[in-house]
């Protein structure tokens, strides 16, 4: 009851002219619309001994980016309701690792509006009355997290949660100048710049888990620096440590400086080594690229290659942040370590030496 005059109260004071939109939510006209919860006292009290149940999967989704995803949610009423009844439905993504929780979709029957970031990519599936599940477009790389599906009628109010997780790939980024270098704002513009993002705990722990070994502490999105360990040795937390993700906490985002790791998503392009009669200084590694019609590869993208393309070559190639890196699948001799990797040779001068390259074409 309290809630209903807490309502009626907003109501009344929003309900200025020109102001129909409150909360989120088309309340006043919708509901005056329909006929529905005009004050007469009992609209919204129909509903002893009616639940409302709104049901999620359990399991996180898994998709990639560019896809088109449905998260699931479907609701319903025990006992069972003959005729449908209006209600009103809520998505959000929740805020995780220090991030702000964000809107992503309001509707009430065929009408809604979407917000932020998620505005015109998002609608409800609605294939019957009681789906209200989310469909996004053209996934992007933020747009993995958890989600809340909330749906109300009246004053009940249900919600479940949708786990999406993006198929990816974390790795340790460090700029031509060496260690130590990106507060956290411009650790997260280099992500960027190699198309990719700073990468969360959780995507980083899963690395680990899959035999991410790095001496180097770097950034992860909720602003602490860490470090995975799967081997553990001397100059890297000692012998006697055990394997795990070694954390220096919470750090200053814009006085400390360390490495970051990002986190960069299967992709529809294609990463390819450029099969070219010389090997090739930066710049003209880059117009070489350009005359095949593609352009030269970012370090995520190079990293999503070898993790989701299988791209093996033994043959380094420059990449447009100025490294040259080549990524091996199948490791054998004269080629590198004897792990599976994307290995590096640094920074090496633009002009006095010369590698093939790796391009990138959006398909
Ligand atoms: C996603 O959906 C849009 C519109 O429904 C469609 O044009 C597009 O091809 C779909 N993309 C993929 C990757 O399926």
């Amino acid at each position: 009851m309290m809630l209903l005059l807490l309502v009626a109260l907003l109501l009344f004071l929003r309900g200025c002219p020109g102001l129909p939109f409150y909360n989120g939510f088309y309340y006043r006209n919708v509901m005056n619309d329909r006929g529905y919860g005009n004050g007469n006292g009992h609209g919204e009290g129909l509903f002893n001994g009616v639940k409302l149940v709104v049901e999620t999967p359990e399991e996180a989704l898994f998709s990639h980016r560019g896809a088109n995803v449905t998260l699931p949610c479907h609701y319903h009423y025990e006992p069972g309701l003959g005729s449908p009844r209006p209600v009103r439905v809520k998505w959000w993504k929740l805020g995780e690792e220090g991030e702000p929780e964000r809107d992503v979709l309001v509707a009430i029957g065929l009408r809604h509006r979407s917000f932020g970031e998620f505005r015109g990519r998002v609608h409800l599936q609605q294939e019957n009355g009681r789906d209200v599940s989310l469909v996004i477009r053209g996934l992007r790389l933020r747009d993995y997290g958890r989600y809340r599906c909330e749906v109300i009628d009246g004053l009940e109010d249900e919600s479940g949660v949708v786990e999406l997780e993006l198929r990816g790939v974390v790795f340790p980024y460090q700029p031509r100048l060496g260690r130590y270098q990106f507060n956290f704002y411009e650790a997260q513009r280099a992500c960027e710049g190699q198309d990719a993002a700073v990468a969360s705990f959780e995507q980083l722990f899963r690395a680990w888990e899959e035999g991410l070994n790095w001496c180097n502490a770097g950034w992860l999105l909720d602003g602490t620096v860490q470090y995975p360990i799967t081997q553990p040795r001397q100059p890297c937390g000692g012998h006697g440590t055990a394997p795990g993700v070694r954390s220096y906490g919470q750090r200053h985002r814009s006085h400390h400086r360390y490495d970051v790791f990002c986190f960069s998503a299967a992709q529809r392009g294609r990463v390819y080594y450029l099969e070219h009669p010389e090997k090739l200084t930066l710049a003209e590694a880059e117009e070489a690229c350009l005359e095949d019609g593609a352009r030269i590869a970012k370090v995520g993208q190079l990293f999503a290659a070898w993790k989701f393309q299988g791209l093996d070559r033994c043959d380094a190639g420059w990449l447009a942040d100025g490294s040259a890196r080549y990524p091996v699948t199948h490791p054998r001799p004269n080629c590198g370590s004897t792990d599976p990797g994307v290995r590096s040779f640094g920074f090496p001068d633009p002009e006095s030496h010369r590698f093939g390259v790796y391009c990138y074409q959006t398909s």
